[in-house]
């Protein structure tokens, strides 16, 4: 995996680069001394001569290359990433880090080095550099891993990336549940020496499906695959059925094991066809989906839907090992990015202020490692404590009863995320309403959802999203039974509320 440093002029790339290769013994590359060398002049003549449109020509033929490159520490210029084709291929070759630091602190770092650089030139790079990082500050803000240098040396910063770098072990530690989640940047790539390590070395077989066997170098894993078409349509008995015919062409037997690599449709298929295959297969999940790594490869459910409603057959079968590489989100669809966005927005209000707060202040970026580690830890505490549904894991079904009868009532045209955010916002309200949450709670959850690009209303008819919560089947007995938030961190379950109460609410929701 190649480590790209990006961020403005001044956030360091370059020394905290040449720092970082020595420390983890890798090949240092600098963007812009690429292209000095290859245009054979410096990079204000290459300015004078040709035009910043030149010099970005240049810049791109070399992130080209770059991105050819295999276990490199490289420093880009700040430019380089503006162009959406240039940011893909790096992305898609290694983890972008984003520098940052306070305009003070970047101006005094450029302090006599401004005539080199074209975009600063002049009589006051001050009032430049200001302009400059008013262009790019979406940019900036866009990439999930942003390291801030202010007041730091670079040995420090080299410390903090190291870190970001390192793997963490995360256990469900539970009798009958027990299993590892490894988190980490690359390993995808690093799969096979993962399952050795482990033990895991049997004969395997990868399921995947049709959109992650077209965005992920699957081919890489040298095993052999089934790919299965994409979408919750699909997650049905006859896809299991296939799979067993699968499992059965490549021999499968009860020492085998099998590894999902997809989202939470691929995770809960291949997780139920081996809790099932010859009584129970070993496998490993590999989320692929934001919402993957954070809720559904966690806490060993597996099951497929039948046609009166979702997720009405299935185990639990606890993985061998689940493996998350935030990475591969690189290639997910940005609304699936947005929409994943809703558990961890669910995970922090359920159980970690911090999460919450940091959502609330960061830029607006998607897959932070930092994010999907605290998103997990709260589902892996929540499911460690009840591993098998008998009370306290209900507290996860927040925003999911508003949320339910959304997704149903909209004919599944809202996206799950989608459904769960409004459902937040609702169940809050409700919370406000009955007297258990502070008024207010509901706007500030509201507000980090606008932000994220979630919506917080629908349009629709409410008495219509009542009767389809009727058919959760998370409810017990005949009345419906909420998890609410009381404060960010603090939710309560099996909170029965008034049926006028929740209509005026749901009411609310669709007038917006
Ligand atoms: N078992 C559990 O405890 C649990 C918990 C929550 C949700 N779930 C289940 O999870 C499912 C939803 O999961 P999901 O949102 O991941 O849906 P999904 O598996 O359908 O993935 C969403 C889309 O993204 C694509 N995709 C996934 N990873 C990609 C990548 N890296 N690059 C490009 N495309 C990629 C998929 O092909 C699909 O089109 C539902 O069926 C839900 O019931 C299960
Ligand atoms: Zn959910």
């Amino acid at each position: 995996m190649n480590i790209f440093l990006y961020g403005p002029p001044g956030s360091g790339k370059s020394s905290i680069g040449r720092e970082l290769a020595a420390r983890l013994r890798r090949p240092f590359v600098d963007s812009d001394e690429m292209i000095v060398a290859r245009a054979g002049l410096t990079i204000p003549e290459i300015f004078e001569q040709q035009g910043e449109a030149g010099f970005r020509r240049l810049e791109s033929e070399v992130c080209a290359e770059l991105a050819a490159l295999a276990d490199h520490v490289i420093a880009l210029g700040g430019g380089a990433l503006l162009d959406a084709h240039n940011r893909s291929a790096l992305e898609r070759n290694g983890l972008i880090i984003c520098l940052r630091a306070g305009p003070p602190e970047l101006l005094a770092r450029l302090q006599g080095s401004a005539e080199d650089r074209p975009l600063l030139a002049g009589d006051d790079p001050s009032m430049r550099l200001a302009t400059l990082l008013a262009a790019r500050r979406s940019v900036y803000d866009s990439f999930p891993a942003q390291v801030d240098t202010s007041g730091k040396t670079i040995a420090q910063v080299v410390d903090e990336i190291d870190s970001l770098l390192t793997p963490r072990s995360i256990w469900i530690d539970t009798p009958g549940l027990k299993h590892e989640i490894v988190l980490g940047y690359g390993l995808l790539n690093a799969l096979p020496s993962l399952l050795t390590e482990r033990g895991l070395h049997e004969p395997t077989l990868v399921v995947t499906d049709e959109n992650v066997a077209r965005c992920l170098p699957i081919d890489a894993l040298h095993l052999p695959s089934v790919v299965l078409p994409a979408g919750e349509a699909h997650k049905t008995l006859d896809t299991v059925r296939l799979l067993y015919d699968k499992f059965l062409d490549h021999h499968l037997d009860r020492r085998s094991i099998v590894i999902a690599l997809g989202g939470g449709v691929v995770g809960d298929l291949t997780g139920f066809a081996a809790a099932t295959f010859m009584r129970g297969l070993r496998w490993v999940n590999v989320p692929t989906s934001l919402l993957a790594m954070v809720d559904a490869s966690l806490g060993a459910k597996t099951g497929v839907d039948l046609p009166r409603g979702k997720n009405l057959v299935g185990a639990f079968h606890p993985p061998a090992l689940v493996v998350s590489d935030p990475l591969v989100l690189a290639t997910l669809p940005e609304a699936e990015r947005i929409s994943g966005m809703a558990e961890v927005v669910k995970h922090g209000i359920i159980g970690d202020v911090d999460l919450f707060e940091s959502i609330e202040s960061s830029p607006a970026s998607f897959g932070s490692i930092v994010h999907i580690q605290r998103a997990v830890d709260v589902k892996v505490r929540v499911v460690t404590a009840d591993p098998f549904e008998q009370g306290e894991r209900a507290k996860l079904n927040l925003g999911h009863t508003i949320g339910h009868g959304l997704e149903a009532a909209s004919d599944y045209t809202l996206r799950h995320g989608e459904a769960v955010a409004i459902g937040l916002v609702g169940e809050a309200r409700l919370a406000e309403r009955i007297g258990l949450a502070d008024h207010g709670l509901a706007d500030r959850i509201a507000q980090v959802i606008k932000r994220i690009g979630l919506p917080t209303s629908y349009r629709g008819d409410s008495v219509a999203i009542r009767n389809a919560m009727s058919t959760d089947k998370k409810k017990s007995g005949s009345k419906l039974k909420f998890a609410l938030p009381m404060r960010i961190g603090e939710v309560v379950w099996e909170v029965e509320v008034d049926e006028d109460v929740l209509l005026d609410t749901l009411r609310g929701l669709t007038n917006t």
